[in-house]
């Protein structure tokens, strides 16, 4: 079943215009080079992970790191389809799902054993906890993009046996180039017409994303993308469902942050008003799916 998944989708990419980029001679500047991630003399985890990566066939090379955030590490990286955003997890300790009960709340955890673990945080369960975490983050990201919401297209997948073995890694493609990676709407300069525009999409990517019955759970400019006059919506380890006892609270939260972020580019709105905004636009038309070749 995944085989022929997984052939179906390549069949489907080689034909594609977007297929393969041509490798850029250009070393991207001002960011970390990678090559000691390749190095087999190496026995750091994360050049373990790579190389898994290399061995399944999904990256040929990392490019550069991007940015190290405090919960994942972001890699450009090359594959059989092109430039790779890779998002690589980091240790299990540092992580910050250590405190994601309010994200998970409301969640029905069937394994008793697994539930235990995950309450008692021992190492055992932190790995549990992780292992969901990131392969929630696939489940969402191919969900979302086959809904046709502006989001990164996953790697990996869409069976979970195929994601499932590149834990703690995220395989997405990269949105902008490997010499020009789209920076965050955060970082963005914007004239006005941009920010009404990047504005305008972010609501809307909020309702679509509420259509489907999801809060964010981080919305701000710092999970938005930018991208030749398109917002992309990225981060979705703490989207939450209506099932979450706080969904409202969350996604109160969410338009108050995307309201604070966006006054750097001018936009002046009422909290309030924006979620009111976003729920009458989850009741309007829905994006066109993206289908899966067969
Ligand atoms: N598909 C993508 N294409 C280009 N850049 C991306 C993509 N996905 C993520 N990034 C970049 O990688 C960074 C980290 O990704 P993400 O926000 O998913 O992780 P994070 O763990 O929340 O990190 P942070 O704490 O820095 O936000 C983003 O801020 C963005 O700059
Ligand atoms: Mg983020």
């Amino acid at each position: 079943m995944s085989a022929q998944w997984h052939h179906a989708s390549e069949d489907f990419w080689d034909d594609h215009p977007e297929a393969p980029r041509r490798r850029s001679k250009k070393k991207p500047l001002g960011r970390r080079q990678l090559a000691h991630l390749t190095s087999t003399d190496d026995i750091d985890v994360q050049d373990d992970i790579i190389r898994r990566l290399q061995d399944l066939g999904h990256i040929t090379e990392v490019v550069a790191e991007l940015k190290s955030g405090k919960e994942a590490t972001a890699y450009v990286a090359r594959g059989p389809r092109g430039s790779v955003l890779l998002k690589l997890y980091r240790d299990l300790e540092a992580r910050s799902f250590k405190d994601d009960s309010v994200y998970r709340a409301g969640q029905v955890i069937l394994d008793v054993r697994a539930k235990r673990a995950m309450e008692g945080r021992t190492r055992k369960g932190l790995e549990m906890l992780q292992h969901d975490w990131v392969n929630a983050e696939y489940a969402r990201l191919w969900q979302l993009w086959q809904a046709g919401l502006p989001v990164p297209e996953p790697l990996v997948g869409p069976h979970p046996y195929d994601y499932a073995q590149t834990v703690p890694a995220v395989l997405m493609r990269l949105v902008g180039t490997e010499d020009d990676v789209a920076p965050r709407l955060s970082d963005a300069p914007l004239t006005p017409e941009q920010a009404q525009s990047a504005w305008r999409q972010s609501v809307q990517g909020m309702a679509d994303l509420l259509r489907l019955g999801y809060a964010h759970g981080d919305y701000s400019t710092y999970n938005l993308l930018w991208w030749e006059d398109t917002v992309t919506i990225i981060d979705f380890p703490q989207l939450t469902t209506r099932q979450n006892p706080h969904f409202r609270d969350l996604l109160a939260r969410d338009a108050q942050s995307l309201v604070t972020s966006f006054r750097k580019h001018g936009i002046q709105a009422d909290a309030d008003a924006t979620l009111r905004e976003v729920q009458r636009r989850a009741l309007g038309p829905a994006p066109t799916p993206r289908l899966l070749l067969p």
